[in-house]
């Protein structure tokens, strides 16, 4: 291997003891205590770990957090009620409602009705709009960990070729937009792009986010290019693997993110960061 690796895990850790130590002084100055609420509607084995992990890191950092677990037959006017329930409780200044939601409910309609100023996730229409036109707004938790990803590592974005595999509203959407903010020339490759392995090859940046177990090969990856892997997937040996082929791409790669301890833990650290932001504005 001769890429350096960027330690997500130690990266999330320091920003979380800057985000714990931002809410003491908060608690101390104003007795005042950010809030997270976060809706898990379900069962998916891999929504309750994340939603757990998500309430522990908030927690951890002096945070009220609490976790509304409801059946998967949830109605989506069960749901939208205690949205709005939440949208008027003054504990709460981050709202996350954990996605894939079930067949009945149209998620879509359940981020909608987010207050936009409580939104965690950045997932609301008008946060996403905002985003779009450049204006200050919350970002979403992955694409927002990348970017700090990329500057803790002192990489600079501008004028760099850059491609995102995979164009989820959650991940591939926004982060190309962050990165166009940075001066980096953006392709979006997707199930239907030709010529994959031609277009990766001649990227500088490669965000991979398709959600296919190594799906994006080492031997694509152009020399010395940044490879960030969002994926988190379990191979049939039960190891967890990310998007890319670990391996090969880091012989390549100048430098690379693991999976596991690479974009997972900064996702959650940017929750707390945007749940912390909300706290703020609303005391404002
Ligand atoms: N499901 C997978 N990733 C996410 C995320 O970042 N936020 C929410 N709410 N659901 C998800």
């Amino acid at each position: 291997m001769s890429a350096q690796l960027i330690d997500g895990k130690k990266l999330a850790q320091e920003i979380q003891t800057e985000i714990a130590q931002e809410v003491a002084r908060l608690k101390a100055d104003r007795g005042f205590v950010p809030g997270l609420a976060v809706i898990l509607v379900g069962d998916n084995e891999a929504s309750k770990i994340y939603v757990r992990n998500k309430e522990a890191a908030c927690t951890k950092a002096g945070m009220y957090a609490t976790q509304m677990n409801l059946p998967a037959t949830t109605s989506e006017a069960d749901l939208l009620e205690h949205i709005d329930r939440l949208n008027h409780d003054p504990k709460i200044h981050g709202i996350l409602v954990q996605l894939p939601l079930p067949k009945q409910i149209n998620s879509q309609k359940v981020l909608d009705a987010i207050a936009p100023e409580k939104d965690a996730d950045g997932f609301h229409p008008m946060n996403m709009g905002n985003l779009l036109i450049g204006k200050q707004t919350v970002i979403p938790c992955t694409p927002l960990g990348i970017m700090k990803m990329f500057e803790s590592a002192g990489i600079s974005l501008e004028g760099k070729d850059a491609i995102i595999v995979g164009r989820s509203n959650i991940v591939g959407k926004p982060t190309a937009l962050l990165l166009m903010q940075k001066n980096a020339t953006v392709t979006i490759a997707h199930s239907k792009t030709k010529d994959l392995a031609e277009k990766v090859r001649h990227a500088d940046i490669v965000v991979a986010a398709i959600g296919q177990a190594q799906f994006v090969k080492g031997s694509w990856i152009k020399e010395g290019a940044v490879v960030i892997d969002v994926g988190m997937n379990r191979k049939a040996d039960d190891k967890l693997c990310g998007d890319v082929e670990f391996e090969e791409a880091a012989k390549r790669a100048s430098f690379i993110t693991p999976v596991p301890g690479g974009v997972g833990p900064m996702t959650i650290t940017m929750l707390l960061w945007n749940t912390l932001q909300g706290a703020k504005r609303s005391a404002a």
